[in-house]
């Protein structure tokens, strides 16, 4: 049975609850930090050692999705009914929306230390205490817009501007790709302060607080934003029906940083699957307009 991820703003009071009970049951059961865990493993940049395939690098998107589909498989083992939402962020774009609300994702970080303390997230709720990250904290926190250095969230043109590229991905296969929807979703510019960072990463920056690095996904809206990248992925793979992943093989997957990146039939580590295998989601989920 294909089952379809809705937009957030979409969900009823009941398929809000029924989600934030999923997500607290995954982390009461230890699995929840496992995810935090592997995403913090794979989070390798330009320039590290070994394979870069998590982020900078083609395999962001497969990568993402197959990660998703990890967690929504526990999701869906505690409650069958339920899928990852998405986050329209080029639609629901301020802390006023009902994402930040008090039932879902709870809102912003106070000022002093950007501890979040409304929603089911707050650490004085006393079920979500954050225990594997790259900072000490134990809280979760956010800083929603960056007030210290303001930052806007991406909009429908940004976003537009990088689905219009016919082409998967493009050398150096980096954060320095400067052609291909990948890079151009995936967000990562040249330029000076908030110019150097578009869409997906453009989000990370607003929300800011945990969503920052490697333990981004310790704040559970990481999510709804990455259902929403790969459902933009997907409106591009409808619209661009030719378009194959990039690059093809290994003698294309070498950056000029030295780090290797992953072929269309390579593995995907810690998984065995490929890129290629994670091109058609039409068969496991589909998304609701
Ligand atoms: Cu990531
Ligand atoms: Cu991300």
């Amino acid at each position: 049975m294909v089952y379809v991820r809705k937009n957030q703003r979409n969900l009823t009071r009941a398929e809000r609850k029924k989600f934030v009970a999923a997500v607290l049951e995954l982390k009461r059961r230890g699995i929840y930090d496992q995810f935090v865990q592997t995403h913090i493993d794979h989070y390798t940049a330009d320039g590290d050692h070994g394979v870069r395939v998590a982020h900078m690098g083609p395999s962001f998107l497969p990568w993402h999705r197959r990660f998703l589909l990890d967690f929504e498989s526990a999701l869906r083992e505690v409650d069958g009914s339920v899928s990852v939402p998405y986050w329209d962020w080029t639609q629901d774009n301020t802390p006023a929306s009902s994402l930040w609300h008090d039932d879902f994702m709870g809102g912003n970080g106070r000022r002093e230390d950007l501890q979040v303390m409304t929603g089911p997230f707050a650490y004085s709720g006393g079920n979500w205490d954050v225990t594997v990250s790259a900072s000490d904290g134990r809280f979760l926190t956010r800083d929603l817009g960056r007030p210290s250095q303001a930052i806007d969230l991406p909009t429908k043109a940004q976003l537009a501007w990088a689905t219009a590229d016919p082409v998967y991905d493009s050398a150096p296969w980096d954060s320095r790709s400067d052609k291909g929807f990948r890079n151009k979703l995936e967000g990562w510019a040249a330029g000076e302060g908030n110019e150097r960072f578009l869409n997906h990463n453009r989000v990370h920056r607003w929300v800011s607080g945990l969503m920052l690095g490697g333990g981004s996904v310790n704040d559970p809206v990481f999510w709804l934003h990455h259902s929403f990248v790969d459902a933009v992925w997907s409106r591009w793979q409808q619209a661009h029906p030719s378009a194959v992943y990039m690059p093809e093989g290994t003698d294309a997957s070498s950056s000029a940083f030295g780090s290797r990146v992953v072929g269309r039939d390579e593995p995907m580590p810690p998984w065995g699957d490929s890129p290629s295998s994670m091109w058609d989601h039409s068969k496991i989920y589909r998304y609701a307009t």
